[in-house]
């Protein structure tokens, strides 16, 4: 089946996965407080980053040779994901900074949170598959030549817009019929995009172990690749 939802815990279901994948996308609850349904999203530390060391160690022996892993998280957390791949075997490729375009969270006596991190690591020691894709970021005025071709894409992201809520929002947002966000951790697609063109080809099985909206299988199906999603939420998987 190009295209597999399995509800359920992905510690448990990573485990009696027997197909093996390219790319392995990770957006879990980042242990933030946050009103998930089904799952405290307040565990101690310790046993958060124990189950996502589990998490990590199955998808490290479901990825074939060169695949890559992304794993997006909170930038307060960065030390504990670099950890956290390097202990599982991962190969540490980029740390991504993926910037805010219109929000940021305030913080009390301290500057003002604006970017997530996607830090991308490969089993093995390089990528089998990188495309380099090119993007047409703003020039500054004091920029005389257009660049024709571009620039390659850097490890700073900051031209993918967030979904944020009110007005600004935007439709790109999957909604219910009565116009709630269907999810509020939803990532852009345009994030996804740039993940799975660049580290897959097509016909390459991406995997989404926290899938949330199903995001990443939206964007692979597609440009043409497979994919496995899992979801604890049975709300999530069959709304
Ligand atoms: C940050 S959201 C992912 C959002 C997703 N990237 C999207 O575009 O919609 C994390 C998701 O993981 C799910 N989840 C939490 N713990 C899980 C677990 N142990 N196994 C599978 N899914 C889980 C939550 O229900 C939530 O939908």
């Amino acid at each position: 089946m190009p295209h597999q939802v399995l509800c359920g815990d992905s510690v448990k279901a990573l485990k009696d996965l027997a197909q093996k994948v390219g790319l392995t996308f990770l957006d879990p609850p980042f242990n933030q407080q946050k009103d998930y349904a089904l799952r405290d999203d307040d565990m101690p530390e310790e046993e958060y980053w124990a189950m996502m060391k589990d998490v990590c160690a199955s998808i490290f022996n479901l990825t074939n040779e060169d695949g890559a892993i992304y794993f997006m998280q909170r930038e307060k957390n960065a030390e504990f994901v670099l950890r956290t791949l390097r202990e599982t075997g991962c190969g540490f490729q980029n740390l991504i900074v993926w910037k805010k375009r219109t929000s940021a969270a305030p913080v009390r006596g301290g500057y003002g949170k604006r970017y997530q991190i996607v830090a991308f690591a490969t089993k093995g020691e390089k990528p089998k598959t990188f495309h380099r894709l090119r993007i047409d970021p703003e020039l500054p005025p004091s920029y005389k030549d257009e660049r024709e071709n571009g620039a390659f894409v850097t490890d700073a992201w900051d031209d993918i817009r967030e979904l944020t809520s009110g007005y600004f929002a935007g439709e790109e947002a999957i909604r219910t019929k009565n116009g709630e966000r269907f999810h509020k951790q939803q990532t852009p697609l345009a994030l996804l995009l740039r993940i799975i063109l660049t580290s897959t080809k097509v016909g390459d099985t991406v995997l989404d172990s926290f899938a949330g909206t199903g995001t990443t299988a939206v964007v692979a199906s597609q440009i043409h690749r497979n994919s496995i999603s899992i979801e604890i939420y049975p709300k999530n998987v069959a709304p």
